[in-house]
């Protein structure tokens, strides 16, 4: 099996963005427009979690359904907006960059933006029992697990978003085959691109952090995990191309 791909010429990355490692939150202001908050307030984020809880019944409903104690888990959300969700940004963005005009011409980049900066938000209402469990989970629990997409995107829909990030935040688990989750069943999709681009950087972002259960990938090892995936025809072997491109000139 080899990683090799064309020698590249200088590839510039401007549009691309580096965030600071600092929390962030989704605020609408006055007018219903919609930015993004970056700081540490923690009880403001709870704050504004509990808002859109209340805002959506069907976020009680899930809950409900996969017998979820209602509890938000701020510390998760610290950790995950000033790591792995702010590293899956930088790399979506650089592999948007990175992609020719043609593959990533229907994508708007402010939701992939910032959808990769929200993929995980509906983690906050996952156990973290579950969540930091130093084990493979058992299907219960990979069940309670799979459905943090859905709970982020009903946690954003009331947010005054973009269908596009909300699509992407849904739909970063889904992959080329439909077999990942949740379900598509007859959704019409904006972006099978734009999901995934966040579903590489996810992944990629995931497997170069150390886990409970294993150890920190190097490059080349994460590569390898993702090429398989481009041999089962999950992943679009362009977007594949575009993440070694992006590897080999920020993460060597
Ligand atoms: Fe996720
Ligand atoms: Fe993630």
């Amino acid at each position: 099996m080899s990683l090799a791909y064309p020698k590249q010429k200088k590839i510039s990355l401007r549009g691309a963005v580096q965030i600071n490692r600092s929390s962030f939150f989704v605020c609408t202001d006055e007018q219903g427009k919609t930015f993004l908050k970056t700081g540490k307030d923690e009880k403001l984020q709870k704050s504004l979690v509990k808002d859109m809880i209340a805002k959506n019944p069907a976020i009680k409903s899930l809950l409900k359904q996969y017998k979820i104690k209602p509890s938000i888990n701020t510390k998760t959300l610290k950790e995950l907006s000033s790591g792995h969700m702010n590293e899956t940004c930088n790399i979506a963005m650089g592999v948007y960059s990175i992609l020719s005009e043609s593959l990533r011409g229907g994508i708007d980049r402010a939701a992939l933006k910032e959808a990769s900066m929200l993929h995980d938000l509906g983690k906050v209402l996952i156990p973290s029992k579950i969540l930091n469990k130093p084990a493979r989970l058992n299907v219960k629990e990979r069940e309670i697990m799979n459905i943090h997409s859905t709970l982020g995107y009903e946690l954003l829909k009331t947010q005054n978003l973009s269908s596009q990030t909300l699509e992407l935040v849904k739909y970063h688990h889904q992959n080329l085959k439909h077999s990942g989750y949740p379900a598509l069943e007859d959704e019409n999709l904006n972006s099978f691109i734009g999901i995934q681009i966040v579903s590489i950087s996810d992944k990629y972002s995931a497997l170069r952090e150390a886990r409970v259960y294993r150890r920190k990938l190097s490059c080349l090892e994460a590569l390898l995990v993702l090429y398989k995936e481009v041999r089962e025809g999950k992943i679009l072997p362009e977007v594949y191309n575009a993440l070694v491109k992006y590897a080999e000139m920020f993460d060597r």
